[in-house]
């Protein structure tokens, strides 16, 4: 196995059984864009496959898996060591191995290695200042000819009850690291031209960059509530003081959300993106 540095960047909360109960929207939007986008791709018979921040490995297993020919090597990676070890745990399969791996980090492994490389919300948690090493790394471990495909999140309900938070100043230093893990492309004009120009100056060649609405109802506010800590970085605090931030939050969703409780409507947009390395 090629050894990769890793330092540390992101803060999402990293409890991948936590995720695993609670990632049916991220499955279910894997499966929508890779529905629309896959014959694009065009994946071959022997594929050599990466997937970036798979996290516990759900969507790996149930969007990306069932779509992928006779594949010859699919590398399931992820920054975080507990989720690289909960997804390891999921596979059975001597042609997949799992890698702790910062897309983000100085990286001259698996170069020129793979035909396909995949990433689902992962990359919009790589600090801006970083996202250009992320995307060259990207590009020296594709093969000529071979190509990228990916989801970020723009921007989501989540971010908005957590801006509530922060301007009735509750948690503030919970919504302070919280703030470290969101989306960089919130705040542009045009998130579509920000990813862009990242990909084109690492010599992408770009075929779909395109900022979609989604929205989804998290029946049960429990739901939501195990959703949003499944990705935000709880405080560490005692129980008794736990139970207060999540009162603090239900309040937010519930002033926010006018309160409809049982059914909390979750808007978000996404950016995705397929775009591929010239030459062959
Ligand atoms: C929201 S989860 C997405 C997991 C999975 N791809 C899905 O769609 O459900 C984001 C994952 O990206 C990982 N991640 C964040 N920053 C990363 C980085 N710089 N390099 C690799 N993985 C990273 C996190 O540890 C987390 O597991």
């Amino acid at each position: 196995m090629q050894s990769i540095r890793c330092s540390r960047t992101t803060k999402m909360n990293e409890d991948p059984a936590l995720y695993s109960k609670h990632c049916r929207r991220q499955k279910l939007d894997a499966n929508h864009f890779l529905d629309t986008y896959f014959r694009l791709l065009d994946v071959k018979n022997d594929a050599i496959i990466l997937d970036v921040g798979s996290g516990d490995g759900t969507v790996t297993l149930e969007a990306l898996l069932p779509r992928l020919p006779n594949f010859s090597k699919l590398v399931v990676s992820d920054v975080s060591e507990k989720m690289v070890q909960f997804a390891r745990g999921r596979f059975n399969d001597a042609r997949i191995q799992t890698v702790r791996m910062n897309i983000a980090d100085n990286n001259d492994s698996f170069t020129g290695y793979f035909d396909h490389i995949f990433s689902f919300y992962c990359l919009d948690m790589v600090p801006e200042e970083r996202t250009p090493q992320a995307i060259r790394n990207i590009f020296e471990m594709l093969k000529p000819g071979g190509n990228f495909f990916g989801t970020l999140i723009v921007d989501a309900t989540l971010y908005k009850f957590c801006d509530s938070m922060i301007q009735d100043n509750k948690w503030p230093r919970a919504m302070a690291d919280f703030l470290k893990v969101i989306s960089h492309y919130r705040d542009s004009d045009n998130p579509e031209d920000k990813f862009r120009f990242f990909l084109e100056n690492a010599g992408f060649e770009v075929q779909v960059c395109k900022h979609e609405k989604r929205n989804f109802t998290y029946v049960g506010f429990k739901n939501f509530l195990d959703y949003a800590l499944s990705i935000f970085p709880v405080p560490k605090v005692s129980q008794e003081e736990r139970a207060k931030f999540v009162e603090d939050f239900e309040d937010t969703v519930r002033q926010r959300n006018f309160d409809d409780i049982d059914n909390v409507q979750f808007f978000y947009s996404v950016l995705v993106v397929c775009a591929s390395k010239p030459g062959k």
